[in-house]
């Protein structure tokens, strides 16, 4: 099973920039061929939050005219520039999105692995939390389904990564999920989105990796003085392939066209 994960296109109304410097939209339906293009195509298409930037009505038209090219079946979650209420009415044919509440959902009905979703967005706010009622639905939600292979996705990451700027707005609550997944072998990963950059490390006794973006990047710097600040590297989306005998490999793709290919021996 082939799992693409995009994440943190910040769809923006037709002909406005995202930041002023990036053009999201047209970054995003790049994104869309690429995955089109491999072969085999991924099963599934997990957007890990952020879809939009400023969670406006127009923003979602625009989202959903760009995702109608999508050929693959996807999953969605919420990030902090989306709007709760205008997400849901978006998406309002995505029958798995619960209609109140936190968006928490399990689907497992596009192949072996179960991806298995906690909202940690806080409407208004910027940061995220893993609640007490959060990190329960969480459990008994992997209590369902304990021997299949399953990924945890939310937006915000819940470990602090070193990046100032980054770790005001991380997810709080990161010791509560941790002690929730730990119980919970089958857990292959948690994947987030966010932080506009990929990182991997070791939580709660699996591996928790983070997204690139679709569009910028945000800075790598790890100075605690040091201010915002983003660049135009290639964007960049991961792909997960659960392989039965080996475990699920987690692959990193810049998006756009590289020369090559070259003879290789
Ligand atoms: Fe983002």
């Amino acid at each position: 099973m082939l799992i693409a994960q995009l994440s943190d296109p910040h769809v923006r109304p037709d002909g406005v920039l995202y930041q002023d410097v990036a053009c999201s939209n047209a970054q995003f339906a790049a994104a869309i061929a690429e995955l089109h293009a491999l072969d085999p195509r991924p099963d599934l298409v997990l957007l890990s939050g952020d879809l939009v930037d400023e969670g406006t009505p127009l923003e979602y038209a625009k989202l959903r005219a760009l995702l109608r090219g999508l050929e693959i079946p996807s999953l969605v979650i919420p990030g902090n520039h989306d709007d709760r209420d205008a997400f849901r009415s978006a998406f309002r044919d995505h029958d798995y999105l619960p209609d109140t509440g936190p968006m928490h959902y399990s689907v497992g009905t596009h192949g072996p692995v179960r991806i298995v979703a906690l909202d940690v967005t806080l409407p208004g706010l910027h940061h995220g939390a893993v609640d007490e009622a959060g990190a329960h639905w969480l459990d008994a939600t992997l209590a369902q389904e304990p021997a299949r292979p399953t990924i945890v996705t939310m937006h915000q990451p819940p470990f602090e990564t070193g990046v100032p700027y980054l770790d005001l707005y991380a997810c709080r609550g990161g010791q509560r999920l941790a002690a929730v997944v730990s119980r919970h072998r089958q857990v292959e990963r948690i994947v987030c989105g966010h932080v506009h950059r990929f990182m991997l490390l070791r939580f709660g006794g699996t591996l928790l990796c983070t997204a690139p973006s679709t569009t910028t990047a945000i800075a790598l710097q790890l100075r605690p003085e040091a201010k915002p600040a983003s660049h135009l590297e290639p964007p960049a989306f991961l792909l997960h392939h659960w392989r039965p005998s080996v475990g699920l490999i987690t692959h990193f793709l810049p998006i756009g066209t590289f020369p090559g290919p070259y003879p290789f021996a």
